[in-house]
């Protein structure tokens, strides 16, 4: 089966990638930067030149493939992109791949989504949602929470460099997950008849709220995080500012992203279901603890080595 991969420079992306090809699937990536993404050459996918904000570069990326995963969307660098990528780009792929006669297309998408249509992108990844299932593409859709990898940048960091954090709703919980895990969850789907046609909403096994989250990371780093409370009202407000002006719209979309996710789920029956139905087995979902555990140990190792480094310099000075 041949898979044509979007976003796969990004952070999901790229364990889609990774995960394929060790699938022995033949991959090939449609990438606006060969540069950026020769790690993915190395890997052994194929390049492709392609830009969704240019959609006449789309069409040549899809020939002979069977399946599309499309892990992409707009860089919150990017301004002015969203729409061209995430809506103008999205559908200009979606009518390639029904010319190109694709048999299954994966959409990553977003939780809550349907609550907030009045936030741009998550108009846009419905929109999408809704073009795929009108088109006569076999489809799965994966309406995803945060990623482990955002809570790096997030908490972890600021902890370890005593930088302020900012937390909004103390009690609500957010399933976040390893991307190395919902990338096992995209490729799972290509096999699955009983994934075809249908939206998932997909998260790990456990809710946390901000608070346990900032307590993990003071107990691996030995230190205590600076938390700034912010009111969620204060966060709408904002985000409304931002969005009232054209060019804060990404800005303001970011921000609502918090919002997004600080709505109450029930995922314990529907995770469980889930989970069955892709016969992914409990154990094989990476814990929140143990990837943060990972994370400080590898950290502390190469400020051990850097430490070592410096010293074996100053030792060949005074020699
Ligand atoms: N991050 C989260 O917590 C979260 C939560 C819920 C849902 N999601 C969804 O999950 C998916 C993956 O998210 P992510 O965080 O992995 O994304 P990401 O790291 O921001 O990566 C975005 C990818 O899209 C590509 N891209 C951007 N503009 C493009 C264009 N004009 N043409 C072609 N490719 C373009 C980027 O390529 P370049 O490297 O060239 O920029 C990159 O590979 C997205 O659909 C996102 O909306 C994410």
């Amino acid at each position: 089966m041949s898979l044509l991969i979007i976003g796969g420079t990004g952070t999901l992306g790229r364990q889609v990638v990774l995960q394929a090809l060790t699938k022995g699937y033949q991959v090939r990536c449609l990438v606006r930067n060969f540069r950026k993404a020769n790690f993915l050459k190395e890997w052994g996918a194929e390049l492709i030149y392609g830009d969704l904000s240019r959609p006449e570069t789309i069409p040549p990326c899809l020939q002979g493939i069977t399946a599309v995963i499309d892990t992409s969307t707009s860089r919150p660098s990017d301004l002015d992109t969203l729409k061209q990528v995430d809506w103008d780009g999205k559908c200009a792929l979606i009518e390639a791949a029904q010319a190109a006669n694709v048999k299954h297309f994966v959409f990553c998408s977003s939780q809550n989504v349907e609550q907030f249509l009045n936030i741009p992108l998550m108009e846009m990844k419905f929109g999408i949602e809704t073009k795929l299932q009108q088109s006569n593409i076999p489809y799965t859709v994966f309406r995803l929470a945060g990623f482990y990898q955002g809570l790096i940048e997030q908490y972890a960091i600021p902890v370890l460099e005593n930088l302020p954090i900012l937390v909004t709703n103390e009690n609500t919980c957010v399933s976040y997950m390893d991307t190395q895990d919902i990338a096992k969850f995209c490729l799972r789907s290509l096999q699955l008849p009983e994934a075809k046609n249908r939206t998932f909403v997909l998260g790990g096994q456990k809710g946390w709220v901000s608070s346990e989250i900032i307590n993990l990371c003071e107990q691996l780093a030995g230190q205590s995080a600076k938390v700034n409370k912010i009111p969620l009202f204060l966060l709408k407000l904002v985000s409304q500012i931002f969005g009232f002006f054209e060019w804060g719209q990404n800005i303001s979309d970011r921000l609502a992203f918090a919002e997004i996710l600080n709505v109450e789920n029930d995922f314990s029956k529907s995770t469980f279901d889930l989970y069955k139905t892709f016969k992914v087995d409990d154990s094989e979902i990476t814990q929140l603890d143990d990837y943060f555990l990972e994370y400080f140990i590898r950290l502390l190792k190469r400020l051990r080595d850097i430490n070592f480094e410096d010293i074996q310099k100053q030792k060949n000075l005074i020699i």
